[in-house]
């Protein structure tokens, strides 16, 4: 089977997970949210590379630099899910098959959290299922490519 390795880019304010409004986003640090995703991946036969930015920029240059070295990307872009028409364009130019992923379900929130920037670019959303979000969209994405394949 083809080995596949997926961008997991994790964007503001998920440093803070598991002691940032736990109630809504869990008790699961973003170290311990990896963890399960490395996990997941291994019994996928894929890897994950993960990275945190609390930057948009930051963010742009690690979707650039996944062409050529990841065949997926998994994205909780958190707030920059709304606002960013940068974090967009980036995923529509790199055309690597994208699934976004968020720990609560966005639209039984706030009215400003129920736009995403990111869906019309993504293969699909996951959003609601706390962690398993992660693992529901890996599972999405691993599939998606080796469909492809
Ligand atoms: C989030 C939802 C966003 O609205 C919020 O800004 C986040 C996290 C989620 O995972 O539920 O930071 O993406």
């Amino acid at each position: 089977m083809q080995s596949l390795s997926i961008l997991a880019l994790h964007g503001p304010n998920l440093n803070l997970l598991g002691q940032r409004e736990p109630g809504i986003y869990g008790s699961l640090t973003l170290a311990e949210i990896n963890r399960l995703l490395e996990q997941e991946a291994i019994k996928l036969q894929a890897k994950v590379v993960a990275v945190q930015s609390n930057h948009e920029g930051v963010l742009v240059d690690a979707i650039h630099d996944a062409v050529g070295k990841h065949q997926g990307i998994l994205i909780n872009a958190a707030a920059y899910t709304h606002t960013s028409v940068a974090l967009r364009d980036a995923i529509a130019a790199v055309n690597l098959p994208t699934v976004e992923v968020h720990l609560s379900n966005i639209y039984r929130r706030e009215e400003f959290r129920h736009h995403s920037y990111i869906s019309s670019v993504a293969i699909g959303q996951i959003s609601g299922f706390g962690a398993q979000s992660y693992l529901l969209g890996l599972q999405a994405l691993v599939h998606h490519l080796r469909e492809k394949s």
